[in-house]
């Protein structure tokens, strides 16, 4: 035994960085749903935001085409040419802004980005403004980045409490530091929330006012079902460009259901930042996949967006019309591919809930705990809480066919029903 504890003692230990970040909520979903599967149980999955289009064929074939014609080699590091000036069009067209090829970098999906990002307008010790409920890889990413996280409360709504963001640039400095950056994500995944035009502009004002930079994750623009897609570039291209702050980071996987493909693109504020962005591409990296940006260049010069937006439409209202039906308070989302649902009233907390539901009726959704992870300060070594909030939502995908949406549907509200009135209806 005291030997082995000597061996032990010399054993390499694995970081702190590492041992803290939180693994991802909807992984864990994830495996636990395939745990099913592979013992041949049919599992209806509303848990991966993952929509069930296939690649538009002009798409596929101009990647094709590129593996014929030899495009098989390293790509530049900001992505080549022909696709960063076909997005640098798209954006002009899409909002009405004037943006250069050279103001574009092409990254290994919007992850890849909003981490390019993070290096790019963050220092280790830094606040990135954000909100309470997040897409769980962000606080992984600012754990990776070394930096600090500060919270914007949201309203019944999940809109921003706008007048908490003065407070919040308080604490950050009382604390010694700044906020370096503020996040903004419309529609949010999780929430469905599309922030309009006002609140944009206040999020953009506040950073102007601090000397902050926006990040602005745009990977969910082509899905708003009520309002419309207000992008803080429409703001940020109106200024010179050396007053420029935002960085728009945008993803080929929720765009054109191409999550395996791996790509996404940054719309850098100034060309310097563009030159910065490249460098930071080079270690994350290595080079991006070139016979695929051929292929993306095809998809974007064709705007193409709302077939799929109303495509999903019919199921994004199916949703509303059944979980409505069963009196399950839930914000209504306005865009990008989820519901998040309240369930407090079942009396569960969300994991409990989503675990029920899987073993009971199949279902698979993901519990809002990581969704809503808040670091303890006074004790950094204690890792990370689910707030209140997100322990009282689960989050559900209706990008599935419609017969399957409608199964899941089904068994979520029997489950409710169950649990609301008491264990043994069943
Ligand atoms: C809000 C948000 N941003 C970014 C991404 C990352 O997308 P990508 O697959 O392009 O890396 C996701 C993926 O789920 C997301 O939900």
């Amino acid at each position: 035994v005291e030997s082995s504890i000597l061996i032990l003692s010399h054993t390499p230990g694995i970081s702190s960085r590492a041992l803290d970040m939180p693994g991802s909520p909807i992984r864990r979903s994830f495996m636990a749903a395939r745990a099913l599967q592979e013992r041949g149980v049919d599992v209806v999955r509303l848990d991966i935001g993952d929509p069930d289009f296939a690649l538009p064929p002009h798409f596929a074939a101009a990647i094709e085409q590129a593996l014929r014609d030899g495009h098989t080699h390293y790509s530049p590091m900001a992505g080549v040419p022909e696709l960063r000036a076909a997005l640098a069009a798209h954006v002009q067209r899409r909002y009405g802004v004037d943006c250069a090829a050279g103001e574009v970098i092409v990254n290994q999906g919007a992850t890849e980005g909003l981490n390019a990002a993070l290096t790019l307008t963050c220092d280790p010790g830094d606040f990135l403004l954000m909100p309470e409920i997040y897409w769980p890889n962000y606080i992984q990413q600012v754990a990776l980045a070394g930096v600090r996280p500060a919270f914007y409360r949201l309203d019944r709504n999940f809109q921003p409490v706008l007048d908490d963001l003065p407070g919040l640039a308080a604490a950050a400095e009382e604390a010694g530091s700044r906020i370096a950056a503020v996040l903004m994500n419309s529609p949010s995944n999780p929430t469905g929330a599309v922030f309009p035009r006002a609140t944009v502009e206040a999020l953009y004002d506040f950073a102007r006012d601090h000397g902050s930079w926006v990040v602005s994750d745009e990977a969910y623009c082509d899905y708003v079902f009520e309002g419309e897609h207000f992008s803080p570039l429409m703001l940020d291209r109106r200024q010179p460009v050396d007053e420029r702050i935002v960085l728009a980071v945008f993803s080929a996987s929720k765009s054109y259901a191409a999550t395996g493909l791996r790509l996404g693109w940054t719309i850098a504020p100034t060309p310097a930042a563009a030159a910065r962005l490249q460098i930071i591409n080079e270690p994350l990296t290595g080079s991006l996949t070139t016979p695929l940006q051929y292929g993306l260049a095809a998809a974007v010069a064709v705007e193409d967006a709302h077939e799929r937006r109303d495509a999903l439409r019919g199921r994004w209202q199916l949703a509303h019309e059944m979980l409505a039906a069963a009196g399950l308070e839930s914000a209504h989302p306005q865009g990008g591919l989820f519901y998040f649902v309240d369930i407090s009233r079942t009396g569960l907390d969300a994991e409990q809930f989503a675990d029920e539901l899987l073993q009971q009726e199949h279902v698979a959704v993901v519990a809002g705990d990581g969704f809503g992870l808040q670091p303890h300060f006074e004790n950094a070594r204690e890792g990370f809480y689910p707030t209140d909030l997100a322990r009282r939502h689960i989050r559900l995908c209706f990008a599935v066919p419609e017969a399957r949406l409608r199964q899941g549907l089904e068994g979520l509200v029997a489950f409710l029903r169950r649990k609301t009135a008491g264990e043994g209806g069943r």
